[in-house]
């Protein structure tokens, strides 16, 4: 195979411009390294000839190829060395003002036709390459780390980006058996915008004491699929790489209330609680394994009261079976006896204000969580109210754990706890699409792979239900009055169609 760049710089061999070389490598490329550390470019190579080793060891490449890739990687002491290049990619310190001095000094160096390529996470491509001569030269190329196995790249476009640097980009990364997607040039580009969500919307949920950390992250592992809860994701970052992407990301929006960042993680950054790096964050770290709290015991409970569903909740007739199935006695008549469980099942509601409203005692009323199907989930989750008797709390948890099935019961808030994460990404990749960031089918592709998200923000808006994720944000937004929760209008309009399914190109 003939690679579309025939020599590759890489200026920076840190973490990122290391894995870069690599890739560059395997392409077919070849790779000149450049560091302004001495001895640095050395030593990415040295780690380099180490992972070749460690693959052919296990197979994965010949003896041949292993001597062939190492054969094509040359370390250079002078950005001067970088003149033959077809392709720079630069993986140095996120300043501005150095990464504008590199790309300055190598326009001048290497000949016109040849692509600069920034990594850079968060800054803008349009900026970086605007005292630049050819600025259509240049584009973003940002990789995740560890980049071998991180494989996805957003190939960005900049203000005056020519799109055949793009298509070359693209194509190169196909050749090292990455998957591109097109990204435009604003905030997080694709998947650090589209993370927004995720950890935002934990953080408000925990600020409101609606339930702790770990409870919070066991109910989205177990209710979505998501393979680390939002608190164990912030703990393995570290606070100090994601506080800062997440203020970043909300000033570059002028203060946009969709990606507001919290005062919990910016306490705890200030007081160096920033995650398993240093043995504490939200967990605490023994030789790097958390400390999980346990889980509250099911209590104990004699005798079960009779149980009444109200006739507005979520899947009721799912619900109606899912009570048959666990042999409670079930209330039918039109009101609820006076020793019977209130049950509700919200969506985007307070279980407070659904007793206000239906009035239903609230000292006997229990909320179910209800958005998704029952026999999907590994976790049901209950809501009291602030007048929720202790009995009645205790016979809802022994109820519904009496098939072995875990429950969790948080405090009352409009959304419980999946459903206002859930409908905020959903909300954010729909506005990302409302905006053009990049095309639905990229930021599917993007977050699946560059999120590990157990599948990408409009197909979990399909699983939910376009027009249940409005209903939620729709509610929420009466619950709180914080426009954070106001619902895209790429949501509003496609709501009633489905999210990913569409003939339209954005
Ligand atoms: P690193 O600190 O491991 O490596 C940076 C390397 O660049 C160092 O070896 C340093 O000596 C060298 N360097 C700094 N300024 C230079 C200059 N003016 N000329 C030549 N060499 C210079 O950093 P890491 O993690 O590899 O990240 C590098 C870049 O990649 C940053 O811009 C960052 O935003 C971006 N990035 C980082 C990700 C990550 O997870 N670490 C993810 C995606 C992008």
């Amino acid at each position: 195979m003939q690679p579309i760049f025939q020599t590759v710089g890489i200026v920076g061999t840190g973490a990122m411009g290391r894995g870069i070389a690599q890739m560059a490598a395997q392409a077919g490329s070849s790779v000149l390294l450049f560091d302004m550390q001495p001895g640095a470019a050395d030593s990415a190579r040295l780690a380099l000839a180490d992972t070749w080793q460690k693959l052919s060891v296990k197979g994965k490449l010949t003896p041949q190829e292993q001597v062939d890739l190492l054969a094509r990687v040359s370390c250079v002491d002078a950005l001067s060395a970088l003149a033959p290049c077809h392709l720079v990619i630069e993986a140095i310190v996120e300043k501005i003002e150095v990464k504008q001095r590199l790309f300055s000094d190598l326009e001048a160096l290497l000949p016109s036709q040849a692509v600069l390529a920034t990594n850079t996470s968060s800054l803008s491509v349009t900026a970086i390459s605007a005292a630049l001569k050819r600025p259509g030269q240049l584009a973003g190329f940002h990789f995740f780390n560890p980049v071998p196995l991180m494989r996805v790249v957003e190939v960005i476009a900049g203000l005056k980006t020519d799109a055949t640097v793009c298509q070359q980009l693209t194509e190169f990364a196909r050749q090292f058996g990455h998957t591109p997607v097109s990204a435009q040039d604003t905030p997080g580009f694709i998947v650090n915008h589209a993370g927004r969500g995720y950890g935002t919307e934990a953080l408000r949920v925990v600020s409101e004491r609606v339930a702790d950390f770990a409870t919070i992250d066991r109910i989205l592992k177990d209710q979505m699929g998501f393979r680390l809860g939002p608190f164990e994701l912030m703990d393995l970052t570290a606070l100090d790489v994601s506080h800062p992407v997440m203020e970043s990301i909300y000033r570059q929006y002028y203060d946009e209330p969709r990606y507001r960042p919290s005062v919990i993680t910016a306490q705890r950054l200030a007081g160096g609680v920033v995650g398993k790096k240093v043995g504490e964050g939200f967990y605490v770290y023994d030789n790097g394994v958390a400390r999980i709290p346990a889980e509250p015991s099911v209590p104990t409970v004699a005798t079960l009261p009779p149980v009444w569903v109200s006739p507005k909740a979520a899947r009721r007739p799912e619900l109606y079976q899912l009570l048959k199935d666990l042999g409670a006695h079930i209330e039918t008549a039109a009101q609820p006896s006076n020793l019977a469980l209130i049950l509700v099942a919200p969506l985007g509601l307070d279980v407070t204000t659904l007793a206000a409203v239906e009035r239903l005692d609230p000292t006997r009323t229990i909320g179910i969580d209800m958005m998704l199907d029952d026999a999907s989930t590994k976790r049901r989750v209950l809501a009291t109210n602030p007048a929720t008797r202790p009995d009645m709390r205790d016979a809802a948890h022994a109820l519904f754990a009496k098939d072995g099935k875990a429950v969790s019961m948080v405090r009352d808030s409009g959304g419980f706890v999946t459903q206002r994460v859930v409908a905020t990404i959903v909300n954010i990749a729909a506005d990302m699409c409302q905006q053009g960031v990049c095309s639905p089918k990229d930021l599917e592709v993007a977050v699946t792979l560059g999120l590990g998200y157990p599948m990408g923000p409009l197909a979990m808006g399909d699983r939910i239900g376009p027009t249940n994720v409005l209903e939620i944000l729709f509610n929420m937004q009466t619950v709180y009055g914080d426009p954070r929760y106001r619902p895209s209008p790429w949501l509003r309009r496609r709501g009633a169609l489905g999210l990913s399914l569409m003939h339209e190109e954005d």
